[in-house]
C-alpha cells in the first residue's frame, strides 16, 4: 500500500502559549498563573494540565462544555458560524467533489490521496470486505429482531477475536492493517445485520463496486434477481457517509479515545463507539426523527409539539434539532436536505412525512424559543427521510451512521496513539456522597432514615 506513514496526521501546528490567566483564590488571596493556548483555528483555551499538580485544584465541567479533552489536527468546526472543515477542506466541496472512500484516506493520512494512491487505497480496502465464516456464524446466536445495533457492536467486538494478527497497537503495520479492515467490513457486518433480521441469505460483496454501491448491493439484492444499481441513489448513500464521516470529539469519538487510551485494541475500541453512537441524543436521532414524525403525524399538529418540546415537565424534545456545538444551521444538514429532494425526486416519492418535516422547521426556526436557544437542524434531520425512501428500515438508520463514523473513530485512535501527550484518560469527579464512617454491624441496623429499597436506589 503507497500510503503515508502512521504518523503523517501528528498536528502539523503547535498549539503555542499566548500569554497568561491569572487565577486567584478570592479565600486566601493566592494567585496561579496558567497559559492560554491557541490552535490553528478557533477558540483560546486555558492550559490546566499543571493546576492540580501546582495547586491541589481540580475543575468541574460535566459534559466537557468547556473542556478540549485532547489536540487534534483532523477536524474543525466553528459552531457560531456553521463550519465544518476536514483536514482544511469544507464538508460541502468534499460532498460536491470527493467520494467516501477518498474522504476516508484524507482523514485517516492528512491529504487527498493522488491517483495512484487512491487506487492503491481502494483496491486494499476491497481485499478485506469478506466476513471469515466462523463470523458470519456469529448472527445465529441473535434474535432475529435484535436490533441491529445490538448486533454491531457484538460483532465488531467479536473482530478481534478473530484478527490476532492486528491488535498490537504499538505495530504500525497492525494498526494499518485493524483500520483497513474495519473500514472494508463495517458495510458488510451492517447489511449482515439486516439480511439476518429478514431470515435471506447474506450476500456476498462484489469488488466490481464501489463502497456505496457494494453497500446498496449487499442491502437490497436478492440471490433470485440480478440487482442493478442506481446511481443517483448510490451517490446519496457515497454524500451520507462522507457528511457522517467525522465531527470531531463527539461522544463517540470520545469513547473511542477514552477506550483507547487504556492500550485496549482496535476493534475493542470501535465497539464502544458504536455503543455510544446508538443513544438518541447522539447518532440515534435519526432513527428518532422518524418515530417523532410518525407520531406527530399530520401537518395541524405540528403547532402541539412544538409547544411541547418547550415544556421544561414534558421530557418530549424535537429530534434532529439542537446541538452542542453548532448554533447556527449544521452544514450538514443543508447538504442532506439538497440529497433528500433530489432522491425523493428520482424515486418519485411523494413522502407526507417531507412536507411534514418542511412544515417543523419553517415552524421551529421563526419560534421564538428555538431562535433564542440557537437550535436548528442537524444532520440527523434529513437523513432518516432519505433513507427510508430508499428503503432502508428505520432501525438501520444508526447503522448506517456508524459504517459513515468508523473511519473518523479510527483517524482519531491513531492520532491519538501518535499524540506523545498522550495518557490514559481518567477524569476526576466531584464528591458528594457520605463522608467516612463506621461500619454497622447487620443486627444493628435499620435504624437509618435513608430508605434503601430498590426503587430508591433506582430512582432519580
Ligand atoms: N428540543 C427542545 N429543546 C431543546 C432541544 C430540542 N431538540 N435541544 C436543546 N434544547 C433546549 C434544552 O432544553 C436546553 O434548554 P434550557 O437551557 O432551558 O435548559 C437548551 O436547549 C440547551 O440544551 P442542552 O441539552 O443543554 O444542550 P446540549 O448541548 O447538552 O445538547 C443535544 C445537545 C444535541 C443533545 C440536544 O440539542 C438534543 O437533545 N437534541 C435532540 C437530539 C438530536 O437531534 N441529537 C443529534 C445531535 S447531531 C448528530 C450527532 O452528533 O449525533
Amino acid at each position: 500500500m503507497n500510503t503515508k506513514s502512521d504518523t503523517a496526521s501528528e498536528p502539523a501546528i503547535e498549539s503555542a502559549p499566548v500569554g497568561n490567566f491569572i487565577l486567584t483564590d478570592s479565600s486566601t488571596g493566592e494567585s496561579w498563573e496558567l497559559p492560554a493556548r491557541t490552535g490553528a483555528m478557533g477558540n483560546r483555551l486555558i492550559d490546566i494540565k499543571t493546576l492540580y499538580g501546582q495547586t491541589g485544584i481540580l475543575t468541574y465541567d460535566p459534559g466537557f462544555t468547556s473542556t478540549a479533552s485532547c489536540k487534534s489536527d483532523i477536524t474543525f468546526i466553528d459552531g457560531n458560524k456553521g463550519v465544518l472543515l476536514h483536514r482544511g477542506y469544507s464538508i460541502e466541496e468534499l460532498a460536491a467533489k470527493s467520494d467516501y472512500m477518498e474522504t476516508c484516506y484524507l482523514l485517516l493520512y492528512g491529504e487527498l490521496p493522488t491517483p495512484e494512491q487512491k487506487t492503491s487505497f481502494d483496491s486494499d480496502i476491497k481485499s478485506h470486505t469478506l466476513l471469515h465464516e466462523q463470523l458470519s456464524r456469529f448472527y445465529s446466536g441473535f434474535m432475529r429482531s435484535a436490533h441491529p445495533m445490538a448486533i454491531m457492536v457484538g460483532v465488531v467486538g467479536a473482530l478481534s477475536a478473530f484478527y490476532h494478527d492486528s491488535i498490537d497497537i504499538t505495530d504500525v503495520e497492525q494498526r494499518q492493517l485493524a483500520a483497513h479492515r474495519l473500514i472494508a467490513k463495517m458495510p458488510t457486518i451492517g447489511a449482515y445485520a439486516y439480511k439476518y433480521s429478514l431470515g435471506m441469505p447474506f450476500p456476498m460483496p462484489r469488488n466490481e463496486y464501489s463502497y456505496s454501491e457494494n453497500l446498496l448491493q449487499m442491502m437490497f439484492s436478492n440471490p433470485a434477481e440480478d440487482y442493478e444499481i442506481n446511481p443517483v441513489l448510490s451517490r446519496a448513500i457515497d454524500r451520507i457517509l462522507i457528511l457522517h464521516a467525522d465531527h470531531e470529539q463527539n461522544a463517540s469519538t470520545s469513547t473511542v479515545r477514552l477506550a483507547g487510551s487504556s492500550g485496549a485494541n482496535p476493534y475493542a475500541c470501535i465497539a464502544s463507539g458504536i455503543a455510544s453512537l446508538w443513544g438518541p441524543a447522539h447518532g440515534g436521532a435519526n432513527e428518532a426523527v422518524l418515530k417523532m414524525l410518525d407520531e406527530i403525524g399530520t401537518v395541524d399538529q405540528v403547532g402541539k409539539y412544538i409547544k411541547k418540546a418547550q415544556d421544561k415537565n414534558d421530557s418530549f424534545r424535537l429530534m434532529g434539532f439542537g446541538h452542542r456545538v453548532y448554533k447556527s444551521y449544521d452544514p450538514r444538514a443543508t447538504v442532506m436536505r439538497e440529497t433528500c429532494h433530489e432522491v425523493l425526486q428520482v424515486l418519485d416519492v411523494n413522502d407526507p412525512k417531507l412536507e411534514l418535516a418542511m412544515e417543523l422547521e419553517r415552524i421551529a426556526l421563526e419560534d421564538p424559543y428555538f431562535i433564542e436557544k440557537k437550535l436548528y437542524p442537524n444532520v440527523d434531520f434529513y437523513s432518516g427521510i432519505i433513507l427510508k425512501a430508499m428503503g432502508f428500515p428505520t432501525s438501520m438508520f444508526t447503522v448506517m451512521f456508524a459504517i459513515g463514523r468508523t473511519v473518523g473513530w479510527i483517524s482519531h485512535w491513531k492520532e491519538m496513539l501518535n499524540d506523545d501527550e498522550q495518557k490514559i484518560g481518567r477524569p476526576r469527579q466531584l464528591y458528594l456522597g457520605e463522608q467516612q464512617r463506621s461500619f454497622i454491624p447487620l443486627d444493628k441496623r435499620g435504624h437509618t432514615e435513608k430508605k434503601t429499597s430498590w426503587p430508591w436506589f433506582w430512582g432519580k
